[in-house]
């Protein structure tokens, strides 16, 4: 009788030897008397599962039940939850000629190649069973697994202000890219003491969020490895105090212009292989011919209704078709054609102005162009980091003085801000191939792009967030429809061309009852933006536009203003979309200005001080009507509330949290992938803060979160207590529990957590860690990390991606 294998769930062909191979009858007797852990994942209530009369057979010992030869023993049923390493071990006695095949429930994976088999247990939206049934010796057996769905499968890390990076008992923590580090031909190893030069060859600065893309052995696009891929990551910002020998200089106002290159390369996205050189031991591949630099200074592609307008006319792109480069990008999306969307968020500071009015650039400029200026707030008037000062001829420095001189727009670069606050789409594998601009996304401080679950027939949605103090929610739906062939098509960009160049960008309004309008902005139906203030009135002239001046267009339809919206994720499994709302203070949200969707305002104790406004933020999450991408209403609720669980009193901690699950200022949101089973049935939800209003209790963190649906909870009424008290309405999900929410890990000093994915097996998991110590000096660093993460309190910090692996080498989380 032949051996009968299962191969079907995972793709990757990983058997691990760990659990199965290598072990004896014996070695799974000792297990069964000693009460050793035998299953991956501490699974307790499984151990049943092999302990059929065939561990006493071979244990050697008194208690034969019966000759081998006839004897056939599947085990006995047993119970386990999702994502949980399963063992059977059978008795076969001395067959040599058997079977074990799954004959119901969804179909697993067996690892292993003797009678004894392992598999993950499968993500379950409820119980469910699963059987497998063994033959030899003319007999068979049966042994039925039920799995129930997800449950947290760790310990809560207690809050902590430690410069480490710390998890729960049972995982370890490998550094794997590092600012600075090299990663193509012509860097020197980083010295890490401000001499470094060369940044397009390095990993860039403040590692923002982050995408694994598998490769195969052979080096080509494989979305199921999980021991070979490619992570891009965006470099969103710098510290720059550690980048140069004594921090940043100028001469008389005038930057040196190796300082600015650094800092400028610094910038952008890296892509970088990395390889698992066995058991999840990861390392970075730096000479990998896929790994890849892209700064501000990368030729682009301009894709959608904008490109080739005036809006984008400059001198370095007279027809307004291309651009140099992206800056300040911050989350990002994926796209299951294969390619990355990388956002352009807080990308207005980094332009040189004149705000007096003593040159050129207003006098040149129309109130519709200062209008816009302003709404965005382009109007620093030496740009971050000053870097036009450089030079008046090199285009890399002087593009960044926005200046409008007396000529034709072809003649500066007026226009030069109208190409950044874009969504930018890269293809991963291919370094030749030009990022584009997706202008028909609308521009905006693009926090992310993530894309709805993908229905062969269904238009895409694209929901993101507009980083702000009271900007917007808006979603992108495309007019083609997808179909699975696009998938895995080669040309990558071209596909992306099909689904996101053409559709409708829509601005969310949230209203008291609960449910929520789409409001579409297209030209002639948008109206003219009022007069607000001193600010004239703005009637738009084109969906182009529209498009440039998103946030006028969305002020102008009644968007409701939100409390600063950060990422966006999909729930794999019931496609719900989830908003992380990180912040507001009462100039923003004051007590009088609070509405259903942004309902609290309070006074938060920090220290010996306090914020106030919204200072620990909110979760938000929607469902579409009919669970529809283009559909135009949703319904809403409130998933989770910041608070400090110590001091925060019921109107202000609303989700009900503990020391065990207690966070503020939610950023980086992303769902497990449901390649396997922690995002598949009741998928997992990681949560990431960027705050500094809980700082005085723990560094920043990263939470893992069970999620329900919306309108697990119900209508509440919460009374504010900010100078006075009012009450406002709203909608809130379920309660929070240690058996939904705990907190995974905790930052190094002065760091933020943002990007999160997992390989597709989802036992490697990877976080970048961003700007620590960035309130130290070169001389006196307040963070040492990663160095401090093996013991070394010294060195200048560096954002770095760190992978997560479970010393049992389960899934992590669960
Ligand atoms: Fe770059 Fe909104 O965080
Ligand atoms: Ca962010
Ligand atoms: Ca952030």
């Amino acid at each position: 009788m032949a051996t009968t294998y299962l191969t079907t769930g995972y793709s990757d062909g990983d058997v691990d030897t760990n659990f199965t191979d290598l072990r004896t009858l014996n070695e799974i007797a000792d297990e069964r008397f000693s009460r050793r852990q035998t299953l991956m994942g501490g699974l307790t209530a499984s151990l049943t599962a092999f302990l059929g009369t065939s561990v006493l057979t071979a244990c050697g010992g008194d208690e034969v039940v019966a000759p081998a030869e006839t004897l056939v023993n599947a085990g006995q049923d047993a119970a386990t939850t999702a994502g949980r390493m399963v063992t059977i071990a059978p008795n076969i006695g001395s067959a040599t000629a058997f079977s074990v095949e799954q004959f119901s429930g969804p179909q697993v994976t067996l690892m292993g190649t003797g009678a004894t088999r392992s598999f993950f247990a499968p993500g379950v939206a409820q119980a469910t069973t699963l059987g497998f049934r063994i033959a030899a010796n003319n007999q068979v057996d049966d042994v039925v697994i039920t799995v129930n769905p997800a449950e947290l499968g760790f310990t809560s890390v207690a809050r902590n202000l430690n410069d480490v990076v710390t998890v729960p008992s049972g995982h370890n923590v490998t550094v794997l890219t590092r600012l600075g580090d090299p990663i193509l031909a012509g860097a020197a190893a980083f010295a890490n003491d401000g001499t470094d030069t060369n940044f397009a060859a390095r990993i860039g600065d403040h590692g923002d969020a982050l995408y694994y893309y598998g490769l195969s052995a052979a080096g080509m696009r494989d979305d199921f490895s999980s021991t070979r891929g490619l992570i891009v990551q965006n470099h969103e910002n710098l510290n720059e105090q550690y980048l140069h020998i004594n921090g940043p200089t100028n001469n008389a106002g005038v930057r040196p212009a190796s300082e600015a290159i650094k800092e400028i390369e610094a910038h952008g996205v890296s892509v970088s292989e990395v390889q698992d050189t066995g058991n999840r031991n990861w390392v970075v591949v730096a000479n990998s011919a896929l790994n890849r630099r892209i700064t501000p200074n990368t030729p682009m592609a301009i894709n959608g209704p904008v490109r080739g307008t005036s809006f984008l006319q400059t001198v370095a792109s007279p027809t307004g078709t291309t651009s140099n480069g992206t800056i300040n990008n911050c989350a990002n999306g994926f796209t299951e054609w294969g390619t990355n969307l990388t956002c352009e968020e807080n990308w207005a500071g980094y332009f040189r102005r004149d705000n007096s009015g003593a040159g050129t650039d207003n006098a040149n400029r129309t109130a519709r162009e200062l209008t816009a200026l302003r709404r965005y707030g382009v109007n620093s008037t030496t740009g971050n980091n000053s870097w036009s000062t450089v030079s008046t001829t090199d285009p890399v420095f002087r593009r960044w003085d926005a200046r409008a001189g007396t000529g034709a727009p072809t003649t500066d670069y007026r226009n030069e801000p109208n190409t950044f606050g874009w969504v930018v789409e890269i293809d991963p594998f291919n370094p030749n191939n030009a990022p584009r601009k997706r202008t028909a996304l609308g521009r905006m401080a693009h926090e992310g792009a993530w894309l709805s679950n993908l229905v062969e027939g269904q238009r895409i949605a694209v929901y993101m967030g507009c980083d702000s103090r009271r900007e917007y929610m808006y979603k992108f739906v495309s007019t083609a429809t997808w179909t699975n062939a696009d998938r895995n098509r080669s040309d990558r960009l071209a596909v992306g061309d099909k689904y996101l160049d053409s559709g409708i960008l829509y601005a969310a309004r949230f209203n008291a009852d609960g449910t929520g309008t789409w409001l579409p902005l297209l030209f002639g139906q948008v109206p003219t933006r009022p007069a607000v203030g001193s600010e004239p009135a703005y009637t738009f002239e084109s969906q182009a536009d529209i498009l440039v001046n998103t946030r006028l267009a969305a002020d102008a339809v009644g968007a409701t203003p939100m409390d600063r919206p950060e990422w966006t994720a999909v729930n794999p499994a019931n496609g719900e979309i989830y908003l992380t709302l990180t912040n507001n203070n009462n100039a923003g949200r004051p007590i009088t200005g609070t509405d259903a969707a942004n309902p609290r305002s309070y006074v938060e104790p920090r220290g010996t001080g306090t914020t106030t406004g919204n200072p620990n933020g909110h979760i938000i999450r929607m469902r579409e009507a009919g669970n529809s991408t283009a559909a135009t209403t949703f319904t809403w609720d409130i998933y989770l509330f910041g608070a400090d669980s110590t001091d925060a009193s019921a109107n202000v901690n609303l989700s009900g949290l503990t020391n065990d699950n207690d966070f503020s200022s939610p950023d980086g949101l992303w769902f497990a992938r449901p390649q396997n089973p922690s995002g598949v049935g009741r998928p997992l939800l990681w949560i990431q803060t960027d705050d500094g209003a809980f700082t005085d209790r723990t560094n920043n963190q990263m939470l893992a979160a069970l999620p329900g649906r919306v309108g697990d909870g119900g209508a509440r009424t919460v009374t504010n207590t900010n100078g006075t008290t009012a009450t406002q309405a709203t909608f809130v999900g379920a309660t929070a529990t240690a058996a939904t929410l705990r907190r995974f890990l905790v930052g190094p000093r002065e760091a933020e957590i943002t990007g999160v994915d997992t390989t597709p097996d989802g036992r490697t998991l990877f976080v970048g860690i961003q700007h620590p110590g960035e309130n130290g000096t070169p001389a006196a660093p307040s963070s040492n990390w990663p160095q401090s993460q093996s013991g070394t309190a010294s060195g200048r910090p560096r954002s770095s991606v760190v992978a997560v692996t479970r010393a049992d080498g389960g899934i992590i989380g669960l």
